[in-house]
């Protein structure tokens, strides 16, 4: 049985940051340290399922990342594909429901067939939703979502917060509790930069390919000591006003 942190987070988001370090430091290929990141993806979605967290996104590629060398993102793009050929079945048999965030549009047609298979295969199970932000900007999201809206013709009086979130590419997942970011670096990097509005933040040094299932488990107990006021008062503050 496993020891869970307590409360747990419902849906952890995690910058999966520092592949590129991580090879470099020991005299590799960025690439491998973006292979060694796929490895320890496998490890968190496992470590996932045994705490019984309901939602995890994670930052895989981002817009701005077309911006790397064409031989990196070339890469980047075969490593997405090999992922789901070598772990498709196992993470459903795991019961986990695969999503993909962002767009699909401008990657090769072989994989957003992949990809769309793979949502395909999984959508009924439950145990885990995995989202896939994959070529993915918080920024172009929100941009997409003002596109739609006016298409729908919807009217200004009937924009809200509620609304404007189901129009983005979350639509139905809660807001994450818990954004996780490795490699250190302070800054969101365009990631949900609107479902973020009150996540508690938990930045580590450890380069991605190094943060493993106790480093998580780190990140959930911090998480279970916050206090998370979205801008009113403490319980016990309160109590003694
Ligand atoms: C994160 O690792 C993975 C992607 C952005 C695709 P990086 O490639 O950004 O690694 P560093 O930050 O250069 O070490
Ligand atoms: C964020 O990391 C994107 C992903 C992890 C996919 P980056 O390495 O691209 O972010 P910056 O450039 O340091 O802000
Ligand atoms: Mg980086």
């Amino acid at each position: 049985m496993v020891q869970k942190p307590s409360p747990l987070p419902a849906h952890v988001a995690i910058i999966m940051d520092g592949n590129g370090r991580w090879a470099i430091s020991r005299g590799l290929p960025r690439l491998a340290g973006h292979r060694a990141g796929t490895e320890n993806l496998r490890r968190i979605i496992t470590a996932c399922v045994e705490f019984g967290i309901k939602y995890l996104t994670i930052y895989a590629f981002s817009t701005e990342n077309w911006g790397r060398p064409r031989e990196e993102v070339e890469g980047l793009m075969h490593i997405l594909e090999d992922v789901i050929d070598r772990e498709l079945n196992e993470l459903h048999k795991e019961g986990v429901q695969l999503r993909h965030i962002g767009h699909l549009e401008r990657l090769a047609p072989t994989i957003q067939e992949k990809v769309l298979q793979a949502i395909e295969l999984t959508h009924n199970n439950d145990r885990l939703i995995l989202n896939v932000a994959f070529n993915y900007g918080g920024r172009d999201e929100i941009v997409c979502a003002i596109q739609k809206m006016l298409r729908d013709n919807v009217k200004p009086e009937e924009v809200t917060a509620e609304l404007v979130s189901r129009y983005l590419f979350t639509a139905g997942v809660p807001d994450p509790d818990l954004i996780i970011r490795t490699s250190g670096e302070l800054r969101v990097s365009n990631f949900l930069i609107w479902q973020g509005a009150y996540s508690e933040w938990y930045v580590t040094s450890t380069y991605w390919p190094d943060f493993d299932k106790e480093e998580f488990r780190k990140a959930l107990d911090t998480f279970a000591q916050r206090d998370r006021r979205y801008g009113g008062l403490s319980e016990t503050v309160k109590g003694n006003s």
